[in-house]
């Protein structure tokens, strides 16, 4: 038997995770456990590159993802499920990459010239903050991963990672192979105002809410805004319920509402109510395992622990090639 494609990939520690989070990553995750040999990590070393002057949740929020992702389904027993700092040799490997990777590399990277402007209240004119997709590569190389699931805007960090490995092969021998992202399948979901699905927006639904909480939500979530009144026409194309019903709804009822909506024979207060329900019985299972690990912190924390031990096995061996390659002390 060929054995599995490694993957690896990782989350900054935000705090509990929304909808948006589930469906553009760890629903994703969550299928490639069988088909592939997974890595999945918090990068709470990079949360530091942005957020170093406030730390005082990020235990907190650790923690917190952590159960999230159990909740959603991710497997200690298919996956190898790690916090980046529980493994030093990430950082030594950065340490070692930063010697070959070209300042320009990393001063062209979008992703990086974006969050400086857009992040314009926090002073990100650090090294670190510079540095990140050199940890990003440490994370993703570390392991061999052949393939890193992330959405569009990760792309540009994996092929910074694809140009670092091709470097340090070129210069110390073939040790690492070069990595592909693939793209995750994300269906549209917006938040409660129809921007992005956001923390900071104040506008999503998170796995943590409790059902009277998503109710609510719901109940404030924008429709099509030329529809008044239930007697007025309405239009689910333009509408968020409507987006949220094709992904939690069954085929019947998404083809009803579509035409009540549209006859004027739904209102969209029924219309919410049937969508809440469906959204709640479909996240249910979550919530339930959400509530079984947040009463058992021990447990979350020994699956961490063993994860880290997985992880780290495989770190020391990787460690042990590069200082070889390198040709620097071996200890
Ligand atoms: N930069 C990623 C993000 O913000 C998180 C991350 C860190 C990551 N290291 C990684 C993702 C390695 C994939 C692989 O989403
Ligand atoms: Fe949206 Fe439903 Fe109201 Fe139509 S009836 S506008 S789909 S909430």
């Amino acid at each position: 038997m060929k054995s599995k494609k490694r993957i690896l990939s990782g989350m900054r520690p935000t705090g509990v995770l929304h909808l948006g989070n589930y469906h553009g990553a760890l629903a994703n995750w969550k299928n490639m456990q069988d088909e592939y040999d997974c890595f999945f990590f918090v990068a709470d070393w990079h949360a530091l590159t942005s957020d170093y002057e406030n730390t005082a949740n990020i235990r907190n929020n650790i923690h917190e993802m952590m159960i999230d992702w159990l909740s959603a389904g991710l497997s200690p027993e298919k996956s190898t499920i790690f916090i980046q700092s529980d493994v030093k040799e990430h950082a030594e490997l950065f340490l070692l990459l930063c010697m070959i990777t070209p300042t320009p590399w990393l001063e062209r990277n979008p992703t990086y010239k974006e969050q400086i402007t857009q992040l314009s209240n926090k002073d990100l004119s650090t090294f670190g903050f510079l540095g990140y997709p050199v940890l990003q590569a440490a994370d993703i190389i570390m392991y061999k991963a052949e393939a890193v699931p992330v959405g569009i805007d990760q792309v540009p960090h994996v092929e910074i990672t694809r140009e670092i490995a091709r470097r340090f092969n070129h210069l110390y021998g073939n040790v690492f192979p070069e990595p592909q992202a693939i793209l995750t399948q994300t269906p549209k979901i917006l938040g409660l105002d129809r921007r992005k699905m956001s923390k900071s927006y104040n506008n999503a639904i998170f796995l943590a809410d409790p059902s009277e909480t998503i109710q609510k939500k719901v109940n404030e979530m924008v429709t099509d805004p030329q529809r008044k009144r239930k007697k007025d026409p309405g239009d689910p194309s333009i509408c968020n319920v409507y987006d949220f019903h094709k992904l939690y709804s069954d085929e019947t009822l998404i083809e009803q509402v579509d035409k009540e909506c549209r006859n004027a024979e739904i209102g969209c207060v029924q219309c919410k109510k049937a969508m809440a329900a469906n959204l709640i019985e479909a996240i249910s299972p979550i919530m339930e395992k959400r509530q079984y690990y947040s009463n058992k912190p021990d447990i979350v924390n020994e699956i961490i622990q063993a994860g880290s031990e997985k992880a780290n096995a495989v770190a020391k061996d990787t460690m042990k090639q590069v200082r070889e390659a390198i040709k620097i002390s071996s200890k």
